[in-house]
């Protein structure tokens, strides 16, 4: 039997949510660009997309829009227990326990996709709880009249925002909606293929997507940043790190061999969105990062990734650095749930094998006679 690592270059299902050209740097979700959807399309639309596999009518967007803007609110067990650890626990732990405990709101007749708005609506509800108790301030009721992204800024900054606002948070939720065959989008297909329930699966990809080799690299990218003084440091900066067997973080893929188009589109409104603000500097800086790893590391095929200027942009709309994973997993949360789905449709109990190479036949010795 053959060991793969890391599962690596191992097709576990088919799929017609997402397509990734990793040499080229292309993404595709339901066969449309990911250029087309960031340039013309919405949070809404293209989870519907995801949901679906179809665009939707008017009418099916006004639909689902609705439904989203309804399941906003959470219940007042998960807020007063997100209040209650706001202060001194991990965004990420706080977000997969207050998962957790919409399962037992759980209402079984519902189906899987009605679940999944659910968990969807509530999740920016539980991130603008976090970080508003974390600074003290009020908690701000959802508006049912703001759009997914537009009220997902307005919980956590106070104030609506303005278009240019409101355009980045949409792009940037969309870029992080899937991407194929991640390592929490398996976590969830493993927990779903014993035909668990949706909320144990979204639970598994938060477990997943915290580490700092997936969800976790966005805020670590950001640090970097903060740690260079000006952008005639980041030589030293990056050649110090690499040579102390450090990782650039934001850099590298499993599957991208070149610039990650998620990167690619971030790029743009991490500049847009820093221009003549304090951030700017932390532009130039990212800037530079990005040319000298890419000096450093292009030829391994190793170039920046959606993660590398997404914290850039978070922190830029508002939300505080070690919130920016679950900002992910809150557009994660709609791949997760549609690959959950697709893979229900053909269940297959999703169970390796492992090597054995320990030894065989040894003595059973009691342990008063063990030395
Ligand atoms: N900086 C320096 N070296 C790197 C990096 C990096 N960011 N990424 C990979 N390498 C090197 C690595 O040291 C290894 O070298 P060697 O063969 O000499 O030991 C080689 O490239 C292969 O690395 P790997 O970890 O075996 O390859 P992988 O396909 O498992 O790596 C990765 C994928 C994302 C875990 C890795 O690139 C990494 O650790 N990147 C930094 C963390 C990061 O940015 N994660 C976000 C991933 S994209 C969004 C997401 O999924 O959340």
């Amino acid at each position: 039997m053959e060991l793969r690592k890391g599962l690596e270059d191992i097709a576990i299902k088919e799929t017609s949510i997402t397509y990734i050209d990793g040499d080229l740097g292309r993404l595709y979700y339901r066969g449309y660009s990911i250029y087309d959807l960031a340039s013309f399309s919405n949070f809404e639309e293209v989870s519907y997309l995801i949901w679906y596999g179809k665009l939707p009518t008017q009418r099916e967007l006004a639909d689902l829009k609705s439904h989203l803007a309804e399941e906003r609110n959470v219940s007042e067990e998960i807020s007063t227990f997100v209040s209650k650890v706001a202060k001194t626990a991990n965004p990420m732990d706080i977000l997969r326990t207050a998962v957790s405990m919409m399962g037992l709101e759980d209402r079984r007749e519902e189906g899987l996709v009605t679940k999944a708005i659910k968990i969807t609506a509530k999740i920016p509800t539980i991130i603008s709880l976090i970080q508003r108790t974390r600074r003290d301030q009020k908690f701000i009721e959802p508006d049912p009249s703001l759009s997914h992204a537009e009220n997902f800024l307005y919980m956590i900054n106070g104030e609506k925002p303005d278009l240019n606002f409101s355009k980045t948070m949409d792009v940037a939720l969309m870029l992080h909606m899937d991407h194929e065959m991640n390592a929490s989008t398996m976590a969830c297909l493993v927990v779903a293929s014993t035909l668990s329930d949706i909320y144990s699966s979204v639970v598994a990809g938060i477990s997943a997507l915290k580490g700092p080799l997936h969800g976790g690299a966005n805020s670590e990218a950001l640090k970097q940043f903060m740690e260079v003084e000006s952008p005639d440091q980041v030589e030293k900066y990056v050649l110090n790190k690499l040579s102390t067997g450090h990782r650039l973080m934001g850099f590298g893929h499993r599957i991208y061999k070149t610039m990650d188009p998620r990167a690619k589109i971030l790029k743009d409104y991490a500049r847009e969105v820093t221009e003549g603000k304090p951030t700017e500097r932390l532009y130039k800086v990212a800037e530079k990062i990005e040319e000298i790893g890419i000096k450093i590391l292009g030829k391994r095929g190793i170039y920046p990734n959606v993660d590398f200027y997404s914290g850039l942009v978070f922190f830029s709309l508002g939300f505080d650095t070690d919130l920016f994973p679950t900002i992910f997993a809150s557009a994660r949360v709609v791949g997760w749930t549609a690959h959950v789905d697709e893979y229900l449709l053909d269940n297959k109990l999703i169970r390796p094998k492992a090597i054995y190479v320990g030894d065989l036949g040894k003595k059973y010795i009691p342990i008063d006679e063990r030395q």
